[in-house]
């Protein structure tokens, strides 16, 4: 019999493919709360279908999605967290970088994380206290200072007032790392660190779906994670994210 972990990746890998082979032509495109937030039919379509299927795979877990829940996240119980695409600017653009994340988080923990990039076909995963994979190879952050470090970050997009700190925090990373990057999804920007390919990820607010199953990889991967304040991330609220290898440097806005 096929595993919990096992039958979750098929069935996002499933999702996956219907992302990609979504005629772009018809992109019905909404907007949401905030600058710039926006949703299409799809999003809804992908969240529906994950719905379904992972309340089959586990039909006593509860089901939070970005796009709607009739659910609320409480810390007892099985609750699967999701967004079904991270990174809606990106596919609206056909800019190629969305992914699908799902976490099962157990009484308050994270048990299960699940990223899955359908562009590239690279399925991350990780099971609390087992590491964390890309495909079926092991996952572990770099060990490289932030000098030799690329720093990846989110531009907290649909929160005007946050726009000027977020941009003198990079500017601080700028001067000390390599280089910075803003990939457009925080699910595949935690991934990056937990695959050593970026030493630090920073965004001043996202919600559980962009981080549930990214933080738990990261930590999986030997990272370290938290608010930016150096407290766990909530689950049932928005916060801020701090992800990294062991060794980068935590700056301020004043460097
Ligand atoms: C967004 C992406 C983006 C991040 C935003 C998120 P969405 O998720 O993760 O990288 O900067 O803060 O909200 O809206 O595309 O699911
Ligand atoms: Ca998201
Ligand atoms: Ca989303």
């Amino acid at each position: 019999m096929k595993n919990d972990l096992e039958l979750i990746c098929n069935l996002v890998r499933e999702c996956g493919k219907f992302i990609k082979g979504i005629d772009r032509g018809h992109l019905h495109i909404d907007s949401k709360e905030g600058r710039a937030n926006f949703v299409t039919e799809y999003d809804k379509q992908v969240q529906e279908r994950l719905r379904t299927g992972l309340l089959e795979i586990m039909p006593d877990a509860h089901f939070v999605g970005e796009e709607g829940s009739t659910q609320k996240f409480s810390p007892v119980g099985k609750f699967f967290i999701v967004d079904p695409i991270d990174g809606t600017t990106n596919f609206i653009k056909d800019f190629h970088i969305s992914s699908i994340s799902v976490a099962l988080v157990v009484d308050g923990e994270a048990e299960l994380g699940v990223i899955y990039n359908p562009y590239t076909d690279e399925m991350f995963t990780a099971r609390r206290g087992e590491g964390a994979f890309c495909n079926d190879k092991r996952l572990h952050v770099s060990s490289e200072p932030l000098e030799n470090g690329i720093v990846v970050f989110g531009t907290a997009p649909y929160h005007e007032e946050l726009k000027e700190k977020t941009f003198k925090l990079a500017y601080a990373y700028f001067k000390k790392a390599m280089d910075v990057r803003r990939c457009g999804s925080a699910a595949l920007d935690l991934c990056s660190v937990a695959a050593g390919r970026a030493e630090l990820f920073f965004e001043l607010i996202l919600s559980p779906w962009d981080y549930a199953a990214g933080g738990l990889i990261v930590r999986e991967a030997g990272g370290l994670v938290s608010d930016m304040d150096g407290n766990e991330l909530a689950l049932d609220r928005p916060c801020s994210v701090l992800a990294r290898n062991r060794v980068a440097q935590v700056l301020t806005c004043e460097g």
